[in-house]
This record gives structure tokens, C-alpha cells and sequence, in this order.
């Protein structure tokens, strides 16, 4: 509710991204140690339209010592989401800790971790991002470029104890989810030879195999092994920089960031089928 007397806020404006320039205009070129930041991460709250119309709110924090960025929103459904990008060991790492229906007997939460490759270029540096400020921090954002849905097969388990081996997010991010941190031969294959250790890795049915199992949402017992599907989306993230050219600048120079919103289909192996009791046929 507004306090009365206050000024409409103007929602989903697409105009409104571009305040965020005038801030991020000085702030990128600041030197380091001016402002807030002295090693805490940068925290940025936004307002954003989720794909599906509702708005939620998505904290953004960047910890550019560590080389990190980490995004987490809550869905209406009460999951959160969350995703953390360490550009040091080019991971990524996909956390949704889904509510039970305590209702129907189900634990509190569970916990799912999908660790891949993070490839240059999908989201903007995390200095960049610890220097973002925004002058209404109630608009509501919507992204400005809708990238398209990533399907992904994860055919290997993470060791979590071995897990800071690939990233030292992981024992954090994924202590919720120790026996469900899946990735990709696709991905294990690059870590190996950035010289990640290969106990890191263990095998699950191989894609070829899980693709005889049943999926879960087919029904059937629920102590047999199925695969599995887990949906999510980034509603808001700034995945460019913005360069500006001025005639008085002998360069073009970083004068705001580009938004987009994605989202990510998982497919994994269970070993029971209620480990998947959110996967059914509508
Ligand atoms: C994970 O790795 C540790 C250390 O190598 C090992 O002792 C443990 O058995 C592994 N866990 C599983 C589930 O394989």
C-alpha cells in the first residue's frame, strides 16, 4: 500500500532501465575503495516481471574479490531460486530449494544443484555489476532481451564433499542439495582440463541408458528410478555492457548494462521417483 499522497510509480516501464545509466556512468569509472565497497559484496534489489506476469523481488550481490555474482529470487510458489556465477573456475551453479506440500507428506524442502560451464560473456563482470545502483528501486524491471530456453541433460553427479575442489561456492550454495548436484560429461570434460580433480565426478545411468528410463511425470512406482524435469528462469539479469562513444572520449566507454531473462530446463536421472514429486502431467 502507498502512504497517501505519495506519487504513482510507474511499473514496468521500459524507459526506466535507462536510469540506471546516469549512476552507472561515474560509479564504473570510480576508483576502487570509493563508495561502499571495501571488500563486502555489492547488494542490488530489484523489482522484477517473472515469464509468467507475477512480480517478485531478485536480490543481485557481486563480490568482485572473490569474482563472483550471485542472483536469488523467490517464485510465487514459495521456491527459491538462486544462481551464482564464479568467473575464477568458470562454474555456474543453478540452486532451487522447492517447498514440500507438507499436506501431503512431504518434506519441508528439497534441495536440487545444477552445476555447468559458465561461458564468457553470459553476464556482465562482477565489477561491473558491484557498481550498479539504481535511482528506483520500486520499478518493476522487465528484461529488454528474452533469450531462449537452454535444455540440459545432467548426466553426472557432483561429490559434494569434493565439491570445492570445482568451485568454493559449492559447499554453501549446495549444502541443502548433498545428494542431488548433477552436471554434464559435456562440462566434467573442460574442468578436467582446467585440471579439476576427477574425484570431483561420479557417474550416473549414462544419457544413453536414462533415455530408456521412464520419465517421472509418466507416473508409475514411486521407488524406481526415472528421469527427472526441473524448470527455472533468471527473470532479470544484466547480461552486456552498454558501450557509448563521445566525441570528447577517445574510446568508446561503459555507460549501462543490457537485461535479459532466461531460462534453463533440466533433465536428470532420480533414483526413486519421489524425488520428483513436482514433475506430473497437469
Ligand atoms: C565422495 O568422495 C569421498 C572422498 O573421495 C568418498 O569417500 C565418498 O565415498 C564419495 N561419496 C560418494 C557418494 O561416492
Amino acid at each position: 500500500m502507498r502512504p497517501p499522497g505519495s506519487r504513482g510509480v510507474p511499473t514496468a516501464c521500459p524507459t526506466l532501465l535507462l536510469l540506471l545509466l546516469p549512476l552507472l556512468v561515474p560509479l564504473l569509472g570510480a576508483p576502487r575503495g570509493v563508495g561502499a565497497g571495501t571488500g563486502a559484496p555489492a547488494e542490488l534489489r530489484v523489482r522484477v516481471r517473472l515469464p509468467d506476469g507475477q512480480v517478485t523481488e531478485e536480490s543481485l550481490q557481486a563480490d568482485s574479490d572473490a569474482d563472483s555474482i550471485s542472483l536469488e529470487l523467490r517464485k510465487p510458489d514459495g521456491t527459491l531460486v538462486s544462481f551464482t556465477a564464479d568467473f575464477k573456475k568458470d562454474v555456474k551453479i543453478f540452486r532451487a530449494l522447492i517447498l514440500g506440500e507438507l499436506e501431503k507428506g512431504q518434506s519441508q524442502f528439497q534441495a536440487l544443484c545444477f552445476v555447468t560451464r559458465l561461458q564468457h560473456n553470459e553476464i556482465i563482470p562482477s565489477e561491473a555489476m558491484a557498481k550498479l545502483r539504481q535511482k528506483n528501486p520500486r520499478a518493476v524491471r522487465q528484461a529488454e532481451e528474452v533469450r531462449g530456453l537452454e535444455q540440459l541433460h545432467m548426466d553426472v553427479a557432483v561429490n559434494f564433499s569434493q565439491g570445492g575442489l570445482l568451485s568454493p561456492h559449492l559447499h554453501n550454495v549446495c549444502a541443502e542439495a548433498v545428494d542431488a548436484i548433477y552436471t554434464r560429461q559435456e562440462d566434467v570434460r573442460f574442468w578436467l582440463e582446467q585440471g579439476v580433480d576427477s574425484s570431483v565426478f561420479e557417474a550416473l545411468p549414462k544419457a544413453s541408458e536414462q533415455a530408456e528410463l521412464p520419465r517421472c511425470r509418466q507416473g508409475g512406482d514411486w521407488g524406481k528410478p526415472c528421469v527427472c524435469h526441473y524448470g527455472l528462469s533468471l527473470a532479470w539479469y544484466p547480461c552486456m555492457l552498454k558501450y557509448c562513444h563521445s566525441r570528447d572520449r577517445p574510446a568508446p566507454y561503459k555507460c549501462g548494462i543490457r537485461s535479459c531473462q532466461k531460462s534453463y530446463s533440466f533433465n536428470f536421472y532420480v533414483p526413486q521417483r519421489q524425488l520428483c514429486l513436482w514433475d506430473e502431467d497437469p
